[in-house]
């Protein structure tokens, strides 16, 4: 057995942790879109492999029997890739994912569909924004230039973000209630916008919002394709066992 995990998730980084503790080879992929990503216990790559076609080369060459799919949901095209070059290869492929956050009591959400979606949301008065959605699509939002925007990035950017008024904050997950609550309240913010990551490493910032009565604009997710998935490390454990067994 050798396993090639996408990565770039908090629950990654747990199941290579899982994968050296039990000695499986396995091999870990990062995109390369932060400047010091986490190590890992197990041997890591980083950068694109060339679209499915080059991710089919990588599993072959690598000799891999099982890809798992450890991407944030947001990944929308490495996920896609995954499944073809899973296909092209004979490789097992399982997606480890994480269910969407659901609106709890004291919640105020409002839903945007996607990134222009959201833009669109945010026409009116200016405001001060949280806009936590990483560095990626931070261009789109000039199209509400009016309001100041408090980015989380996890690396100083190289080059002035785009947007007219804002503060960046550096700082990589996982967060803290306390920290995010204080942050919301230090920065005065009136509305945040996220993407429905899911999972515990970045909700803070929901509660936090709730706690202080604070509207989230959240992004949903894209449509990703069907593949076999787990929401637990011990559940894609099982499944490496069981395709052993099996003798795959
Ligand atoms: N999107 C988000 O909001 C978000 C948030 C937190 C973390 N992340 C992490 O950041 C990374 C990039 O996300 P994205 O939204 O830019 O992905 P994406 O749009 O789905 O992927 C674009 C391209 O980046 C390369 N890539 C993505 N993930 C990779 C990985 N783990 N290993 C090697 N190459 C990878 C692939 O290039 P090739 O086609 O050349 O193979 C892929 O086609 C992912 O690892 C993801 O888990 C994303």
């Amino acid at each position: 057995m050798k396993v090639l995990i996408l990565g770039g998730t908090t629950e990654a980084s747990a199941l290579a942790s899982a994968l050296a503790e039990r000695s499986i080879p396995a091999e870990f992929s990062y995109a390369g879109r932060v400047a010091a990503p986490r190590e890992q216990p197990i041997p890591t790559r980083v950068g694109g492999f060339g679209g499915a076609f080059g991710l089919a080369r990588h599993l072959r060459a690598g000799g891999f029997s099982h890809l798992v799919d450890a991407t944030h949901p947001f990944a929308r095209q490495m996920s896609l890739n995954a499944v073809a070059a899973a296909r092209d290869s004979g490789v097992h492929l399982i997606a480890l994912t994480r269910p969407p956050w659901t609106p709890e009591p004291g919640d105020n959400w409002e839903h945007a569909a996607d990134i222009p979606a959201a833009v669109e949301a945010l026409a009116g008065p200016a405001q001060r924004v949280m806009l936590a959605i990483g560095r990626m699509h931070l261009d789109a939002f000039l199209g509400q230039p009016q309001h100041h925007y408090l980015l989380r990035l996890v690396d100083q950017p190289d080059t002035q973000p785009p947007l007219p008024r804002h503060t960046v904050t550096v700082d990589r997950g996982p967060f803290t209630i306390a920290n995010d609550r204080a942050l919301l309240r230090g920065h005065r913010i009136e509305r945040v916008v996220c993407k429905n990551a899911g999972g515990s490493g970045a909700a803070s910032k929901i509660v936090a919002a709730r706690e202080l009565g604070i509207p989230v604009l959240m992004i949903d997710r894209p449509e990703l394709p069907a593949r076999r998935e787990a929401h637990r490390i011990d559940a894609v454990l099982d499944w490496l066992a069981h395709d052993t067994d099996l003798g795959v």
